[in-house]
């Protein structure tokens, strides 16, 4: 039986991990140890909990508002030991968080074999995403294994050089799960008033700390003040660089409901829920247009064009001018919102995680 260590550190990566996880614990020939960095805590929990997953190992690694350069540090001395002491086959990480990077460097200078999930997504700008970018590019160079989730990102890593025959277009799990969670009765809905129009906000991302995300929020009440119909419905990221802005100016309005961050089935819930959406999360662009949900994306960039080319997916930046005029365009024009509001799934089909169990089976059982 081989051992694979599954690692996970934040809310994404344990929403695109569990599907994989649960595959490799119904297969005999495996067996699957999961490791939790824990770089999220409160939000990484919510997820293991719904996916019944209990870690093996947890390095409870998350402190409050803690700098990059000393998760980055605290993460490769503790992953190397865990290493040192689980003695894996394979080491599998999910996406472009410092926990990613992290694993497949510690993966490396143990002479693990590595599995990068969600592999080849790039933007071609180390500054947007910050700091993803850089770990994605360093994870997906470390990796014996390239799960691509499109063609598009498998033509990224052939560009970069790494040869195609460690490269599997295997779908985003992130549809796995989503199709799972979606399948499940009575999802909780958002407590909104009565016959408004809900849209759907969230954002956390680096690059649009300060000026941007002020900018965001401003843009958010003045949807509100414009469209007495509408009801914005944030549930609002715990990292206070975020928290504390969003409670400043949006915590006062009568058409606006902050909440805590929603367990995954009723984030779902809210997704089906919503009029619109309106984030920088990479994950959301990916499940909204599986469910028929227009996105207009709080970021300059994305390493996801593929719902962008399908026509649900909008890249609006985070000028105040620019989010307002695409939201109006949503709001007051039903043919502008209907060729957005397209179900489509370029991600994935909801079967990537056994795509990636059969190529760990054959290559390394
Ligand atoms: C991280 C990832 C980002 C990913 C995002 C998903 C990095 C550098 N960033 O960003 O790629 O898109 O997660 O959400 O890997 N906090 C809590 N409770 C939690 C989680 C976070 O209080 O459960 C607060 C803490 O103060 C923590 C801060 O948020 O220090 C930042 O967390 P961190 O994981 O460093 O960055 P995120 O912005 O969450
Ligand atoms: N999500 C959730 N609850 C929330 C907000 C988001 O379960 O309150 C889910 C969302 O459906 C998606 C994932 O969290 O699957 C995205 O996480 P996040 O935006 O934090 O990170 P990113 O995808 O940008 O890395």
């Amino acid at each position: 039986m081989k051992k694979i260590l599954c690692i996970v550190g934040t809310r994404p990566e344990a929403i695109k991990m569990a599907p994989v996880i649960l595959a490799l614990k119904a297969d005999p020939a495996f067996e699957c140890v999961v490791l939790a960095t824990a770089q999220h805590r409160e939000l990484l929990d919510q997820v293991l909990g719904l996916f019944n997953i209990t870690p093996d190992y947890d390095l409870d690694a998350m402190e409050p508002n803690q700098t990059l350069p000393k998760l980055t540090a605290k993460l490769t001395i503790a992953l190397d030991e865990c290493l040192a002491e689980i003695k894996p086959d394979v080491v599998l990480a999910q996406g472009d968080t410092t926990t990613v990077m992290v694993s497949a460097l510690a993966a490396f200078y143990r002479k693990i074999p590595y599995g990068h999930i969600e592999a080849g997504l790039r933007t071609h700008d180390l500054q947007n995403p910050f700091p993803e970018e850089m770990n994605r590019i360093v994870a997906g160079h470390l990796a014996r294994w390239h799960f691509a989730p499109t063609t598009s990102t498998r033509d990224n890593l052939l560009a970069e050089g790494i040869s195609d025959e460690k490269i599997t277009v295997s779908g985003n799990t992130v549809i796995d799960a989503l199709y799972d969670v979606a399948a499940k009765p009575d999802a909780p809905k958002p407590d909104i008033p009565a016959g408004k129009r809900l849209v759907l906000v969230t954002a956390h991302r680096r690059e649009n700390f300060g000026a941007p995300f002020e900018n965001i929020c401003r843009a958010i009440r003045a949807i509100a003040d414009e469209y007495p119909d509408t009801h914005i419905f944030y549930p609002v990221h715990p990292n206070p660089n975020i928290k504390s802005v969003v409670d400043k100016l949006l915590g006062d309005h009568p058409q606006i409901t902050l909440s805590e961050p929603l367990d995954y089935l009723p984030f779902v819930g809210a997704m089906k829920s919503a009029y619109f959406i309106l984030s920088d999360s990479g994950g959301v662009q990916e499940e909204a247009p599986a469910l028929g949900k227009p996105v207009l994306v709080l970021r300059n960039e994305t390493e996801r064009p593929e719902a962008i080319d399908h026509g649900s997916v909008k890249l609006v930046g985070t000028d105040f001018d620019v989010i307002l005029k695409e939201a109006r365009r949503l709001l007051d024009d039903p043919e502008a919102y209907e060729a957005m509001a397209i179900g489509v799934s370029p991600y994935g089909d909801g079967k990537a995680a056994g795509r990636i169990v059969d190529v760990l089976r054959t290559e390394v059982v």
